[in-house]
């Protein structure tokens, strides 16, 4: 399979806001958009974007996961960049059409479907540096995807920044491309000099989330993982994660914590990413100030597997969904 998001499916889905109104979200062969130079979003970074999965389960039924929740933070997105914001229901049909026009080309699991619902400002206006875009387009596009991080499950190396946000403080909840590209940079040289798979953000001291997960601590009974306060992105893998522990009964906290606390904790601890790129992989090391700390022995934990394990389970229809996250579209 090509690497994460290498490879697209054959159909897509668009709809336009013009005049006050949206267009239907009607499906088209996948290709190149064409923008007036001017276009609002090349220019002041009009974009929000979402990541959901669809999983064609063993008898061949293909199912969403909490859509409705990323359907909830595209909204929001799309409210806190002064962007038209579509109806939910427009989403919703936008992405189950999506899907449905390309059931064909959906792996089998642990294969998925990766759902990118995207929304960006297409106003012909460089003078609107200071307002919303009037107009918008959403569109869908479909990738099949396996593992984010090459070379399957294993222990991955964080490299701690304590000096680069990845965002500003409240802005961090908001899914737009200013956010990613803020990160490049730390998480380019941390990839050149240190081999590191992602980036840690601590700005200050503090723990937060790296460029594309969440990030979790396992130490005895104790769930750990940074509150929500605008400044990390409120992942839904995050929540279902934090709601799986909690049954599995670990005592869960959403606090905040300090890169001392964390390396204090990491000789007698597990840790991981969780998102939906990322699901639930696995971190065997850090690198802090150029020194390099194993978490708990340096393999890939055998807790957080459970974990995963009673994730994936319910998103692969292996397991009773008894908060009913799933839903049948094909
Ligand atoms: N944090 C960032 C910065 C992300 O890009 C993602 C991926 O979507 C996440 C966290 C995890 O969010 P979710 O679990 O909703 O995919
Ligand atoms: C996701 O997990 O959906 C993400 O958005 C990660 C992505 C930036 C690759």
């Amino acid at each position: 399979m090509a690497e994460f998001g290498q490879a697209f499916t054959s159909q897509m889905v668009v709809s336009s806001f013009e005049n006050d109104q949206w267009s239907t979200a009607d499906v088209k062969p996948i290709g190149p958009f064409s923008f007036h130079p001017a276009t609002h979003v090349l220019h002041y970074s009009s974009t929000c974007f979402e990541g959901l999965k669809a999983y064609r389960w063993v008898d061949g039924s293909i199912h969403l996961f909490r859509h409705h929740d990323n359907i909830s933070r595209l909204r929001a997105s799309a409210a806190s960049l002064c962007l038209p914001v579509p109806p939910a229901e427009l989403i919703e049909e936008a992405i189950i059409n999506a899907v449905k026009a390309v059931t064909d080309e959906i792996p089998d699991l642990p294969g998925a479907l990766y759902i990118r619902p995207t929304l960006i400002g297409t106003e012909l206006n460089i003078g609107a540096a200071g307002r919303g875009s009037k107009n918008a387009l959403l569109y869908v596009i479909t990738s099949p995807v396996g593992d984010y991080f090459s070379g399957g499950v294993r222990p991955l190396k964080l490299l701690i920044d304590d000096e680069n946000m990845r965002s500003t403080p409240k802005f961090g909840q908001v899914k737009t491309g200013g956010n990613y590209a803020a990160s490049l940079g730390s998480v380019t040289s941390a990839r050149a000099e240190y081999q590191a798979d992602q980036v840690l953000f601590c700005p200050g001291g503090q723990v937060q989330e790296t460029g594309a997960a969440n990030f979790m601590i396992l130490r005895g009974n104790d769930l750990i993982t940074k509150k929500l306060d605008g400044s990390i992105l409120p992942g839904i893998t995050r929540n279902s994660i934090l709601k799986l522990g909690a049954d599995m009964g670990y005592q869960v906290h959403e606090i905040d914590f300090t890169v001392d606390e964390l390396l204090n904790w990491l000789p007698d601890s597990e840790a991981f990413l969780s998102g939906t790129a990322a699901v639930l992989s696995p971190v065997g090391s850090v690198v802090y100030q150029g020194v390099g700390h194993t978490v708990g022995n340096g393999e890939v934990g055998e807790r957080s597997m459970q974990l995963k394990q009673a994730l994936t389970s319910i998103q692969h229809g292996k397991q009773e969904d008894r908060w009913h996250w799933t839903s049948l579209i094909a």
